[in-house]
C-alpha cells in the first residue's frame, strides 16, 4: 500500500509538473484530492488493515496529499502572477500616444438663432411661450380676424387635418391662446418660438415647414413707437450696433396698421450689394398694432388696452447672419453644414 501511495505521488507530481492553464490544475485537483479520487478511495480501504500498519499508512496518506496540495497552491499561485503580469502589461498605457478624438454635437444654427432672439427679448422682459403645431381654425385663422372665406387665407396655403383642423400656418394663432390664459392681465409681453407648415414647393428660399418667433406685447398706451424701438433695439443686438430699421406699410389681417420691417444691410452698410439685391435693405419681418377685433376675440377691450404684435422668419435671420443661401440647409442635416456651428 505504501508502494502505491508513492506511485500515485510520482504520477500526480508529473502531471502537475505539465499542467498547463489554470483549468487543467482544478481538473488535476479534483481528480487526485477529490471524494473520487485514488487517495480517498485508498483511505476507505485502510480498514482492512492491521492496527500496527494503519497508522503508518495514514502518515504517508496525508504526506502525499499534503505534497500534492503544496504543488498545486504553488502552481496556483505562479499562474495568478502570470496572469496578473500578463494583464499588467497589456493595459499598460502609453501616455505619448495622441489622444483618439471624440467629436462632439453641436447646437443645430437654427436652435442657437432661436435661442439668441429668445436671449434678446427675455432680456427686454418677455417671457416664451409654446403653442401646439396642429391648431384649430378658430385660432389659426378665425380669432385673428380672418372669418372663413376670407380671400387673405390664400395668402397662406394650409395643411388641413380634418374641417376644422390644420397645421398652423404661422405662430400668430398663440396670441390668442395666451390672451385667453392671461384672462384680461396686463401687461403682456411674450415671444413664441415655433415651427410652421404652409403648402409651398421647397426651394432655396421656401420650406413646407420652417419656424417663426412671434412676439406680443399688451398693454394700456402700447404705440406704434413702442413696436419701432423694440425692433430696433432687437435688430441692433442681433446684427451690431450700426444697423437701422425701416417700416414700410403692409398688411396682415390680424394688425392695423401693419409693417415689414427691414433692416439695413449688413453686408454693404446701405450702399446695395447681391444680398439686399442693390436696395440696402432685407426685410426680415411682418408687424403692426394688433387689430380691435383680435384684441376682443382674446377678452381684451380694445377701448382700454393696445398692442404690438410681430412674426420674424430665424431661417431668414440665420441666413442673412451666416450668408447660408438655402433654407434647405437647415433641414438636410449634412454634417459638413451643422459642423460648421460648433462653437464649443
Ligand atoms: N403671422 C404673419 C405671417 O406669418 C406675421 C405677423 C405676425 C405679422 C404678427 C404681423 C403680426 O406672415
Amino acid at each position: 500500500m505504501k508502494e502505491r501511495l508513492n506511485e500515485l505521488k510520482q504520477i500526480a507530481l508529473g502531471e502537475l509538473e505539465a499542467a498547463i492553464g489554470s483549468q487543467r490544475l482544478s481538473e488535476l485537483r479534483v481528480k487526485y484530492l477529490g471524494k473520487k479520487g485514488p487517495l480517498t478511495e485508498i483511505l476507505r480501504g485502510m480498514g482492512t488493515l492491521s492496527a500496527e500498519e494503519r497508522p503508518l499508512i495514514g502518515q504517508v496518506a496525508n504526506e502525499v496529499r499534503q505534497v500534492i496540495e503544496e504543488v498545486l497552491d504553488a502552481k496556483q499561485a505562479e499562474l495568478k502572477r502570470e496572469e496578473t503580469n500578463k494583464r499588467l502589461e497589456s493595459e499598460t498605457i502609453d501616455v505619448t500616444l495622441t489622444g483618439r478624438h471624440a467629436s462632439i454635437g453641436a447646437v443645430h444654427p437654427l436652435t442657437q438663432t432661436i435661442q439668441e432672439i429668445e436671449d434678446i427679448f427675455v432680456g427686454m422682459g418677455y417671457t416664451v411661450e409654446e403653442g401646439p403645431e396642429v391648431e384649430q381654425d378658430y385660432y389659426n385663422f378665425e380669432a385673428l380676424n380672418l372669418p372663413k372665406d376670407h380671400p387673405a387665407r390664400d395668402m397662406q396655403d394650409s395643411f388641413y387635418v380634418t374641417e376644422e383642423m390644420l397645421l398652423r400656418t404661422h405662430t400668430s394663432p398663440v396670441q390668442v391662446r395666451t390672451m385667453e390664459r392671461r384672462k384680461g392681465e396686463v401687461p403682456v409681453k411674450i415671444i413664441c418660438p415655433g415651427k410652421v407648415y404652409r403648402r409651398d414647393e421647397d426651394d432655396a428660399t421656401h420650406s413646407h415647414q420652417f419656424m417663426q418667433v412671434e412676439g406680443l406685447v399688451i398693454d394700456k398706451g402700447i404705440r406704434m413707437s413702442d413696436l419701432k424701438g423694440t425692433l430696433l433695439q432687437f435688430a441692433r443686438e442681433m446684427f451690431g450696433g450700426d444697423v437701422n430699421i425701416r417700416l414700410r406699410p403692409s398688411f396682415f389681417p390680424f394688425t392695423e396698421p401693419s409693417a415689414e420691417v427691414d433692416i439695413s444691410c449688413m453686408m454693404c452698410g446701405g450702399s446695395g450689394c447681391r444680398t439686399c439685391k442693390g436696395s440696402g435693405w432685407i426685410e426680415i419681418l411682418g408687424s403692426g398694432m394688433v387689430h380691435p377685433n383680435v384684441l376682443r376675440a382674446g377678452g381684451y377691450d380694445p377701448e382700454v388696452y393696445s398692442g404690438f404684435a410681430f412674426g420674424m422668419g430665424p431661417e431668414r435671420i440665420a441666413m442673412l447672419k451666416y450668408g447660408v443661401d438655402d433654407i434647405r440647409h437647415f433641414y438636410t442635416n449634412d454634417l459638413r453644414f451643422l459642423g460648421q456651428f460648433n462653437r464649443i
